[in-house]
């Protein structure tokens, strides 16, 4: 009798976490979840170093006539598209000397060397070399708050400083 009076106790204090999750969108990445590595950023400079730089500048700020590679006017450009749509872009017009000269991997690199300049963190796995898994993985400017949704239900009133959030269970599901 105990135990199912603590089995329904804990349904009841669980089901509306599960419907909570259960309305979540489904999970995307951004620029912003480490989708590079330092490697192969450091590969991505030699190439943009050979490729680019000419144009578009040393430290990516632009030439005469070639835009920046960083900083907010460039990032303006891109916020809320993807990376697959940066990839493709890059692939298909660059560099403007002869595009499509370079391969998938090199495009890939080089794409990781600009999101290290632009100050996006470096993570564990490469980027992709494919543009439709690059475009699951957005760009944007600002980092978005953590996804910590117990940190959120919390704080919803009249919850305040409930143990629950607490125990190892909750905050291994956060
Ligand atoms: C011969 C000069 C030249 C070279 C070399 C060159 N670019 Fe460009 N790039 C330009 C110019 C000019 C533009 C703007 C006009 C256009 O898009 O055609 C541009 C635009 C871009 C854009 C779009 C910027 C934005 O804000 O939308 C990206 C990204 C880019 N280049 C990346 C690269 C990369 C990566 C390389 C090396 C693989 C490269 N470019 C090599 C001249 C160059």
């Amino acid at each position: 009798m105990k135990g199912l009076l603590l089995f329904a106790a804990l349904a009841g204090v669980l089901t509306p976490f599960c419907l909570l999750r259960a309305q979540e969108p489904a999970e995307t990445r951004s620029v912003w979840d480490g989708v590079y590595t330092d490697e192969q950023a450091k590969r991505g400079e030699e190439v943009y170093r050979k490729e680019c730089a000419a144009c578009h500048g040393e430290m990516l700020t632009g030439g005469e006539s070639a835009p920046p590679l960083t900083g907010g006017a460039f990032q303006a450009n891109w916020n809320g598209l993807t990376l697959g749509d940066l990839f493709e872009r890059i692939r298909k017009t660059m560099p403007l000397s002869k595009p499509g000269r370079l391969t998938r991997q090199q495009n890939a690199d080089v794409l990781a060397f600009m999101l290290s300049i632009n100050k996006f963190p470096a993570g564990k796995t490469e980027l992709y070399r494919q543009a439709e898994m690059l475009k699951e993985i957005r760009f944007e400017t600002k980092k978005p708050a953590p996804k910590n949704r117990l940190v959120f239900n919390s704080r919803a009133p009249g919850n305040q400083g409930s143990s629950l959030d607490r125990t190892p269970f909750f905050r291994a599901w956060s």
